[in-house]
């Protein structure tokens, strides 16, 4: 039997996180019901943040309760930076929180305006504080191969946040490739470091897709024994605080690439590009990531093929 991965979809935290156009609450809901429709089960919904900081999530305190109520079923997480952001989310019944720990001292201070040191102890209190309050929690170590300000992010400091984070007790570990620097090589020998301190099954991966690598990226994750992936439709997506940073690996090009090497992943492809074609019709941009042209081009061919007479 195929063995299964698991996808959290990114989308509306990450994907719309840094777009010129912002969605309504209404809007963001019509996306995640897009995905929802696609089969998927798990979402990265939006992030209690700064609204100074990130105007396109000011709506978090809405978004969260609509969720809940439209999606029971759906398993949502939503970013907080601090203690401040978790309490907003419980206050909105988030379930699940995911706090985010850079590797870098310039990232954190760009990004939540902490250094390392505090990030990190901000980081392990806020996931304590929520396992208080019976959530779910994920912490990512972001620009875990390369920070855009400070180089190439050395190996064993995101081993030794993962290892951090790990006894904290955070339910996943989520390692991410936040600009997109990672090579299949890099993240092999990253992975085989951290299997030895994280179980596996604990791990996850955030890839973006700069460089054309995500899909290759994936696979060395996979072949390494990741199971767990975030991906966003359309590989929309970028960090506003690390300049470079393109969209996320295209949760199109992660099922094709795993459906076609012996993986289920639970997805439709041509309902993850009903996604597509939404979030492109609401940026008003072409999207999709490296295999959404052709995958368009098949679903053309089946749909004039249906039309045709008996
Ligand atoms: N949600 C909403 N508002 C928050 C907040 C949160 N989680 N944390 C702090 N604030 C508010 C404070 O209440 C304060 O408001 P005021 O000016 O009305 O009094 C203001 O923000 C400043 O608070 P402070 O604790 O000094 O925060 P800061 O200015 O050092 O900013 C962050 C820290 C984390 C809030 C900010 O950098 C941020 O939101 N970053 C966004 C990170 C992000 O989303 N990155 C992309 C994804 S990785
Ligand atoms: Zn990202």
């Amino acid at each position: 039997m195929a063995e299964t991965i698991s996808i959290t979809d990114v989308s509306p935290r990450d994907g719309l996180q840094n777009q010129a156009v912002h969605l309504s609450t209404e809007d963001k809901l019509e996306l995640i019901a897009r995905l929802v429709a696609a089969g998927v089960n798990s979402v990265e919904a939006t992030s209690f943040v700064s609204p100074k900081a990130v105007p396109q999530m000011a709506d978090a305190g809405e978004l969260v309760p609509r969720i809940s109520a439209r999606f029971p079923q759906l398993r949502t997480s939503v970013l907080v930076p601090n203690l401040k952001g978790l309490e907003r989310a419980h206050a909105a019944g988030a379930q699940e929180v995911a706090v985010v720990l850079s590797a870098t001292e310039t990232m954190n201070r760009k990004n939540i305006n902490m250094g390392l040191d505090e990030a990190t102890e901000v980081s392990a209190q806020t996931v304590l504080a929520a396992h208080d309050k019976g959530l779910r929690t994920r912490a990512y170590v972001a620009v875990a191969f390369e920070c855009p300000f400070e180089g190439k992010t050395p190996l064993a400091e995101v081993v030794r946040l993962a290892t951090r984070m790990h006894a904290t007790g955070a339910g996943e570990i989520v390692i991410a490739d936040t600009i997109g620097a990672a090579s299949p090589q890099k993240v092999r020998a990253l992975f085989a470091a951290l299997r030895d301190v994280v179980p596996m099954d604990r791990l996850a991966v955030h890839l973006h897709d700069t460089r054309g690598l995500g899909a290759a990226n994936a696979w060395a994750a996979l072949e390494a024994g990741v199971r767990r992936f975030d991906a966003s439709v359309g590989g929309i997506g970028g960090c506003p605080f690390a300049p470079g940073a393109a969209g996320n690996l295209a949760t199109e090009d992660l099922v094709l690439m795993a459906e076609t090497s012996g993986f289920t992943t639970g997805l439709s492809l041509d309902a993850l590009l009903d996604a597509v074609d939404f979030a492109e019709q609401q940026l008003r941009r072409p999207l999709g990531g490296r295999s959404s042209a052709w995958l368009r081009r098949q679903r053309d061919k089946r749909l004039a093929a249906e039309l045709q007479p008996a």
